[in-house]
Formats: C-alpha cells, sequence, structure tokens
C-alpha cells in the first residue's frame, strides 16, 4: 500500500452498505471517492456492485478527472461511438437538457450498446444540476426478472439468441448520400450483435434476461409475428415494479450500475427545466450463457416466412444502389 493511500481518509474506515430496494440498489458511504481507495475498499464496492447491481454514494463533491480515476479502477473507460464528446476527454458523455436541448433517446428500457459485440461492465452517472422535482432514473434487476419466470418458460428461452443493432441512432443520419455513406461505416465497424437471451452474469453465475427494447431486433431463428410476441413478454419483465429501485437525484449523487444484470429507463418528466449529469462507461466482455444455443438447421419457418438471421437491419436500413 503507498504512503498517499494510507494517509488517505478511506484507508481505516470501512464503508456502510444499505440496501435500498428488494431486488437491486444499495447506498454506500462512510467513503470519499475524490481519494485514492486502498485495494481492501475498492474490492468492498465491486463485490458490492456485483451483489446489488446498482450502487450510489451520495455527497460525493468530486471532479470529472475523480470520476475517471475511479472508473479505471474497474476498467478500460469506453467511447460511445455516437454521442457526442469532446476530443479532450472522448470517454465523458454530458447530458445537460434544457428547454433548448430535450432529453432524447433514454426514456426507453435499455442495458447500454448492446448493439456492440461487448457492451460496456458497468456505466457511472454523476449528478451536477438536477431539477427541482422528476429527472429520476429508474433500474430493473433483469436478473430478479429471470428468476421470477416460470421454469417453463426460464428453460424455452435459455439456448436462445438475439440480434441486436444500433437502431435508435440510425435517425441521426440524414438521407444525402454523405450522411449515407457515414452510416454505412457505422454499419461496417458495428454489424448486428448475437447475445444470448438469456445471458450468464460472469462474476456472481446468476442469469439475466439480457433483451431491451432500444436495442433488440428479434430472436434468432423465430419467425418475426413469434419474435415479437416473445420479446414483448422479456421486455415487460423490467417494468414490473417489484424488480425496480428508482433512483432520486441530488446534486454530488453518483451511481454506478451493473450493466451486465440491470436495465434503465430515464424519467424525461423534468422538461423543460435543466439537468446535468456526466456519463463514463467501463469495457466488458462478449455476453456468453452457460446454456449451449440451441443448434437450428432450419432457418425457415414451417410457414415460409423468413425467420430472423443475425444480419437483420433495424432502423432506416440504406436502400442498395
Ligand atoms: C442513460 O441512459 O445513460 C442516462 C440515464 C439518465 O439520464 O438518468
Amino acid at each position: 500500500m503507498s504512503e498517499a493511500i494510507v494517509d488517505s481518509p478511506n484507508a481505516d474506515q470501512n464503508i456502510q452498505i444499505r440496501r435500498v430496494a428488494a431486488a437491486c440498489g444499495a447506498e454506500i458511504s462512510d467513503v470519499d471517492l475524490s481519494q485514492p481507495l486502498d485495494n481492501e475498499t475498492f474490492d468492498a464496492i465491486e463485490t458490492a456492485l456485483v451483489e446489488h447491481e446498482v450502487i450510489v454514494f451520495r455527497d460525493q463533491d468530486i471532479s470529472t478527472e475523480d470520476q475517471k480515476a475511479f472508473g479505471r479502477r474497474f476498467g478500460d473507460l469506453t467511447v460511445h461511438p455516437f454521442a457526442p464528446s469532446s476530443e479532450e476527454a472522448p470517454e465523458l458523455i454530458v447530458f445537460d437538457n434544457d428547454a433548448d436541448n430535450p432529453p432524447w433517446g433514454t426514456d426507453v428500457w435499455h442495458s447500454d450498446e448492446t448493439f456492440r459485440e461487448a457492451p460496456p461492465l458497468g456505466t457511472m452517472l454523476r449528478a451536477l444540476i438536477v431539477p427541482e422535482y422528476g429527472g429520476d432514473t429508474l433500474f430493473a434487476s433483469m436478473s430478479a426478472a429471470y428468476d421470477g419466470l416460470s421454469d417453463r418458460m426460464q428453460q424455452f428461452i435459455s439456448g436462445l439468441e438475439a440480434v441486436h443493432d444500433f437502431k435508435p441512432f440510425r435517425n441521426l443520419f440524414d438521407s444525402d448520400p454523405a450522411s449515407r455513406e457515414k452510416l454505412r461505416a457505422f454499419e461496417d465497424r458495428y454489424p448486428p450483435a448475437v447475445h444470448p437471451v438469456v445471458r450468464t452474469h460472469p462474476v456472481s453465475g446468476r442469469k439475466v434476461i439480457f433483451v431491451n427494447p432500444q436495442f433488440t431486433l428479434g430472436i434468432k431463428g423465430m419467425d418475426d409475428a413469434e419474435s415479437r410476441a416473445l420479446l414483448g413478454l422479456l421486455f415487460h419483465q423490467a417494468e414490473i415494479p417489484e424488480y425496480q429501485y428508482r433512483h432520486q437525484w441530488a446534486p454530488h449523487t453518483m451511481v454506478l450500475w451493473d450493466n451486465r444484470s440491470v436495465q434503465h429507463y430515464a424519467i424525461h418528466d423534468y422538461y423543460p427545466n435543466r439537468r446535468k449529469l456526466e456519463r463514463i462507461t467501463i469495457k466488458g466482455d462478449k455476453p456468453y450463457s452457460d446454456v449451449p444455443t440451441v443448434a437450428l438447421e432450419v432457418v425457415r419457418s414451417r410457414k415460409g416466412a423468413r425467420a430472423i438471421s443475425h444480419d437483420a437491419h433495424g432502423g432506416h436500413a440504406p436502400k442498395q444502389e
């Protein structure tokens, strides 16, 4: 342990962890995130993240650099391919919304960036300015949601795979040739990603429903009507209040969520008031399932409808010339 860490206010303290909802969410106190953390404290926080899936730090008057340094303890930080960011801090997303810049795209249930081969391990969001009321963020434990399904349904969905796409961001591209060219470059870089419908959490081993309405296009090997019906049921699981934690922001509150096991939904009810937060994401691994994928020879359903394959595109796919 280095001198700096021994001198840190965190060195001789035990963090306090208080569960704040039944399925996910815990507040961690007696820690100062402006100071380096010794390994023991960091390990306790990392363990709490996996166990509680969403961890909340109140009254952390810290800088962007402190936030990034804390994030880097968990892994490399990633750069969002579509969100605006600055050259000096490409990993940082600033959500600064008000009457002139309405919030966009986060009021839908999602895990972050599941259109990637390896979606983020976690996301860290820190509040700077909060509205007088509204602007809460909802979280849903998708491991609790999986546990809540019947044995029959658990068996049915385990071994299935789903196709994910950056579909909401397709709207950012105009239809002029240069914009379409740019979109095509993004499609080459981020082709549709195939992930297990039920992912195994790499640390806890818990099973997690890993499809979301923001990025999931369909279930591989099913025809469209079957896929929509099944996804509708699975998307609905996030909406069940028993699996949720509703987070109320205050300035200097920072939340870290395990993107491998929860979905979130930002409530846009504060518009046109101002809300400003800073976000970073931590690099994750490719999702896997410890249930083998069901091998499918047949890519057409009996009725002849085309089944969803991994090269399906969502949104406004560019027309082929
Ligand atoms: C997000 O989806 O990352 C934003 C959540 C929020 O603004 O509360």
